[in-house]
């Protein structure tokens, strides 16, 4: 199932984007002419992964600085910290969650 959850405009260029879809805090982040999607919440302390610094790839938490690859959600400094990835599809202007 998609759902539509922002427009491509709301998506700013170096932070997340914070989105609620079924109960389930999601973080957008543009990455070029990409979009991807992961949980919202960091695993080491629950940082609010929407509001950390995204550089390249990598969005850093707001909390700790962990790195994250918002491609793979794979922790760069602690691999088995891992985010879980939803699959995004942009139609138009509209950014849809893969749920
Ligand atoms: S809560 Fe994210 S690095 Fe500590």
């Amino acid at each position: 199932m998609r759902l539509t959850v922002c427009r491509l405009a709301d998506l700013p260029a170096h932070q997340g984007y914070l989105v609620e879809v079924a109960g389930e805090a999601i973080a957008l982040f543009r990455v070029g002419d990409e979009v991807h999607a992961v949980e919202n919440g960091c695993p080491h302390r629950g940082g609010p992964l929407a509001f950390g610094d995204l550089r390249g790839g990598t969005v850093f938490c707001p909390l700790h600085a962990w790195g994250f690859d918002v491609r793979t959600g794979r922790c760069d400094e602690f691999p088995e910290a891992s985010l879980r990835t939803f699959a995004v599809h942009v139609e138009g202007d509209e950014v849809q969650i893969e749920l």
